[in-house]
């Protein structure tokens, strides 16, 4: 074929299953974990949202992460390539893929650069007790809401530092690089989160928390925008249907159990998940038992403000704050940094491929770029309200989109489905039934195509 480059290098591989799984856990387990899920759960039903989000998990979770596998481990390359070889014409849908993860690389990156700085601001509590203040004006310099090209110092520079560390994980290699940093930083962020979790139910208040998370509010239900949040918290949170875990699957061995890999990786971030929205609130439920409210009349649940505004001013009331606030950033660090390396090296992994450059020369000129432009756009003063726009478009249009392309080509167009599966189960223990073929091909696109347009619909309005 035309891809001599590729063939020249021998494709390396993930020492051990371990390895591979602990990398896809740490892909899977991120920002998306902490910051997002809580807030979504919150906003989307409470304890109702865990059905949608059990919904969403099995009948689309779960079942393309399969298909990520399939073809990663099948095709043996990263998306583009791999798509390439399952079916010419799907290249196109491998690049795009990685454009996606290229845009969520450049602003995810910003927001690890937030925490790291508030890493090292909570050991003396630096925020202070205007929090708000403090991250919008004193640190971000949030200006006019226009676009501004005023790059903010204090936020730049963690972000260069950022772009340093993922471009010499990648550089290092699949080995050297990224399965030493997540057999480093898995472990330690469980244990960091568990720490956590455990300190935040001991505070007073912190069952009332609990009560808000998990009342449902069965209404909910109803609602279809509440399954979009569903459906895209999943899809994000997996790291699915981005190219990223096609490529991950390949460097994994020719005998590999794919499948029940996917099951440990997609149980552990679910749990994982589950277990931040538990710290999370139970931490909240601290701060109106402080402040004699009730949880619900708390503000600044969501998104950065949840970590950045709220959670600093918590833990200026708790006892032993700095330690708790040293920690959650700590954690918050370890979970981005293990997420990003993963996009940066599905977009690395493919440039190499397609242009045959080395490993070195593709992870600085993909970082490099990557760096640039996470500078220019988000560590202005604008930076804030780019990211937010960015998030919405990437992640309820663009990733949903990209699943029903990449199901309805697979099953429908190609009619890959039947020897993807017979792929799967040839090499793994747990068997995938024709079910599977329904999942991707019927259950979880007509699911997905309904709330795109109602979802545009609403964009557009
Ligand atoms: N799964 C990561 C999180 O929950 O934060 C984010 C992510 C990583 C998204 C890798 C997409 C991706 F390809």
């Amino acid at each position: 074929t035309s891809n001599a480059p590729v063939a020249a290098e021998q494709r390396e591989t993930w020492t051990s299953s371990t390895g591979f799984i602990l990398a896809a856990i740490g892909s899977a387990v991120g920002l998306g974990n902490i910051w997002r899920f809580p807030g979504v759960a919150y906003e989307s039903g409470g304890g109702a949202f865990l059905i949608p989000y059990l919904v969403a998990l099995l009948t689309a979770g779960i079942p393309i992460l399969f298909l990520d596998y399939s073809i990663g481990h099948r095709y043996r390359a990263a998306a583009p390539l791999a798509y390439r070889r399952m079916a010419k014409p799907t290249e196109t849908l491998g690049w795009f893929q990685i454009m996606l993860s290229f845009v969520i690389a450049v602003y995810y990156a910003a927001v690890i650069a937030w925490a790291a700085s508030y890493f090292i601001f909570a050991f003396n509590l630096r925020w202070g007790q205007d929090t708000l203040g403090f991250f919008v004006g004193e640190y971000l310099k949030v200006g006019d809401p226009e676009i501004s090209t005023t790059v903010v110092p204090a936020v730049a520079v963690p972000l260069v530092l950022v772009w340093v560390a993922v471009l010499v994980v990648i550089a290092l290699g699949v080995t050297a690089g990224v399965q030493k940093v997540n057999v480093i930083f898995i472990p330690l962020l469980g244990v960091a989160f568990l720490g956590l979790v455990i300190r935040a139910l001991t505070l007073p208040g912190a069952m009332d928390g609990l009560n808000a998370f998990f009342t449902p509010d069965w209404g909910a239900l109803a609602d279809l925008n509440v399954w979009i949040a569903a459906y895209s918290q999943i899809f994000f949170s997996l790291s699915i249907a981005f190219g990223i875990m096609v490529t991950y699957a390949s460097y994994q061995r020719r005998k590999a159990n794919m499948t029940s890999s996917g099951l440990v990786v997609a149980f552990a971030n679910s749990s994982f998940e589950i277990l931040a929205g538990i710290g999370v609130f139970a931490t909240l439920g601290f701060m109106a038992n402080q402040q004699s409210v009730q949880v619900s009349e708390l503000e600044g649940l969501t998104g950065p403000i949840l970590s950045f505004v709220t959670f600093p001013a918590v833990i200026n009331e708790m006892p032993g704050g700095a330690i708790f606030g040293v920690v959650f950033f700590g954690s918050l660090i370890l979970a981005g940094f293990t997420s990003i390396i993963s996009i940066l090296l599905g977009v690395a992994a493919s440039v190499q491929e397609k242009f045959g450059l080395s490993r070195r020369g593709s992870a600085i000129l993909v970082s490099g770029i990557c760096a640039v432009l996470s500078v220019l756009l988000f560590s202005t003063t604008s930076g804030l309200l780019a990211l937010d726009t960015v998030d919405q478009w990437a992640n309820n249009v663009g990733i949903v989109l990209s699943a029903i392309v990449m199901t309805v080509l697979v099953v429908w167009v190609f009619r890959k489905s039947e020897t993807l599966r017979r792929h799967l189960n040839a090499v793994s223990t747990f068997q995938v039934g024709r079910i599977w073929i329904a999942l991707i091909g019927v259950v979880a696109p007509a699911f997905l195509v309904i709330m795109l347009g109602q979802k545009l619909v609403s964009l557009v309005n």
